[in-house]
């Protein structure tokens, strides 16, 4: 069977299959929409909070050596002083004098405006960082920064985490947040957009022991999105030469993905040394150190960070699980997210819209969407139904047809292998539980069959 490689899946595919299934939507679409900011819908938001989920549980829940926080986005202005950003996190632009676009050096080819072959200034530098202001009156009110990294919160609450957790080195802090930055080249669906949300963790080490962890969290954060179903082939790790480190970095390692442009950084994994804690440190007059009871030493330890993008997560785990495969009706698009991920794990259907099966069916469905999401469908023939699911990644569907008011039993239809068994229904949760957390589907609970009832088209 061809199956279409991953990595050239079509972007506007995939932005057509987002909008038609309610994952991602243009912002204030209604109004003519607002340029490189989306909305999540109805199964985007499930995707979304299933990444989350999945990276809370593996670097925080999981370990012993971590914790969470949720900083506020609105932080003291002297923050991004003391963190470079006020001075360093800009881009050099040059803007036309026609129609006043601007453009960083590397798009300009001839001098000229590209979009008018206007003349242009000469390159200026333009802060990424979001300005707003907070107070009512407006003479009085004060210039804040909408953060453009979650980091600084973690760096911010260092000493407050320390003292109320007691931590001992090495030991790290995770955060899950919206970030903003004035991107003057966005694009590419979600890919680069003005806002985004950030998984972010700094991890505090002894100086001396940082290689040894950036080498570590690399690997950690590659084997994350691999165990989580990503191609290892589709993924590949590409250190920072000097020119292009940011400026609290010593070392950066990007995790990049091959996206339907290209070869694209989906994390970083710096080591920012101590600059950030000593920053604050000198910036806030206040001590951010540690002691470390085995020399009787106050040290500043070291961080190294793994800071990746949701929003970029969920477009590499939709292209890498998309796929078109022939079938008789034409194509059938299936998107192979890994379990966890998938948005709707479950998906009920009658066999027919017949009133005899609807109270068992919706029964069923009744007690199966407390434990998942689940989605009830009874409309069209029950090879379209399937397809639908497939669309949308839903790992398994169970049908309900007339023998199983005789029987009470249900067959469960595989979405990757479209293979079915049928289970009585007393064995249904334990059934659907255990294939949900990777058993193979040929294992029988007790009475199931293997079934070939239902075909596909
Ligand atoms: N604190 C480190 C930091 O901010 P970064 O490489 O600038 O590092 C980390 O950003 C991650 O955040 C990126 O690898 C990417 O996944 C995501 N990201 C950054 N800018 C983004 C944007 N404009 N749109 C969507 N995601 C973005």
């Amino acid at each position: 069977m061809a199956k279409q490689a991953p990595g050239k899946v079509d972007m506007e595919k995939m932005v057509s299959l987002c909008k038609r299934r309610g994952f991602i939507f243009q912002s204030s679409e209604i109004y003519g929409g607002l340029a490189s900011c989306w909305d999540y819908g109805p199964l985007g938001v499930e995707l979304k909070r299933n990444i989350k989920e999945a990276w809370w549980r593996a670097v925080v829940q999981r370990r012993d050596d971590m914790v969470g926080l949720d900083a506020s986005i609105l932080m003291h202005p002297q923050t991004w002083v003391a963190s470079g950003h006020v001075e360093g996190f800009a881009d050099p632009l040059s803007e036309c004098k026609a129609c006043h676009l601007r453009w960083r050096p590397d798009d300009i080819k001839d001098g000229k405006c590209p979009a008018c072959s206007g003349e242009l200034t000469e390159p200026r530098l333009f802060n990424l960082m979001f300005k707003t202001s907070v107070g009512v009156v407006e003479e009085e009110a004060a210039e804040l920064y909408l953060r453009p990294e979650t980091a600084q919160g973690i760096f911010v609450n260092f000493d407050n985490v320390l003292t109320a957790t007691r931590n001992r080195l090495p030991f790290g802090i995770a955060q899950i947040g919206k970030a903003f930055r004035n991107e003057m080249t966005p694009g590419n669906f979600i890919f680069r957009t003005r806002e985004f949300e950030m998984m972010e963790i700094e991890y505090f080490v002894r100086p001396g022991t940082d290689e040894e962890w950036l080498q570590y969290w690399t690997e950690e954060r590659l084997n994350w999105y691999t165990g989580l179903g990503v191609k290892r082939e589709n993924l590949r790790l590409r250190q920072h030469g000097p020119d292009e480190l940011a400026h609290y970095a010593r070392k950066c390692y990007d995790i990049e993905y091959l996206f339907p442009m290209g070869w694209s950084e989906l994390e970083g994994i710096a080591n920012r040394g101590d600059f950030d804690l000593m920053q604050h440190a000198s910036s806030s007059g206040k001590k951010l150190t540690y002691f470390d009871e085995e020399s009787g030493e106050h040290l500043i330890p070291y961080v190294i960070e793994p800071s990746a993008g949701v929003d970029r997560s969920a477009l590499a785990f939709l292209v890498d699980s998309y796929e078109e495969e022939p079938d008789k009706e034409g194509l059938r698009v299936v998107l192979h997210l890994n379990p966890t991920l998938a948005p709707i794990k479950v998906a009920v259907l009658p066999l027919s819209r017949n009133e005899s099966l609807l109270p068992l069916a919706k029964d069923i469905y009744a007690q199966l969407r407390q434990r998942w999401m689940a989605q009830y469908d009874d409309a069209q023939s029950i090879g379209r139904r399937y397809r639908r699911q497939d669309e949308i990644g839903t790992v398994l569907c169970v049908t309900i047809d007339f023998q199983s008011l005789e029987d009470q039993a249900v067959t469960i239809r595989e979405r990757d292998s479209m293979r079915q068994i049928r289970v009585p229904i007393e064995e249904l949760k334990r059934t659907l539980e255990a294939k949900l957390g990777g058993e193979p589907f040929d294992v029988l609970p007790p009475g199931g069959t293997k079934w070939l009832g239902f075909t596909d088209s």
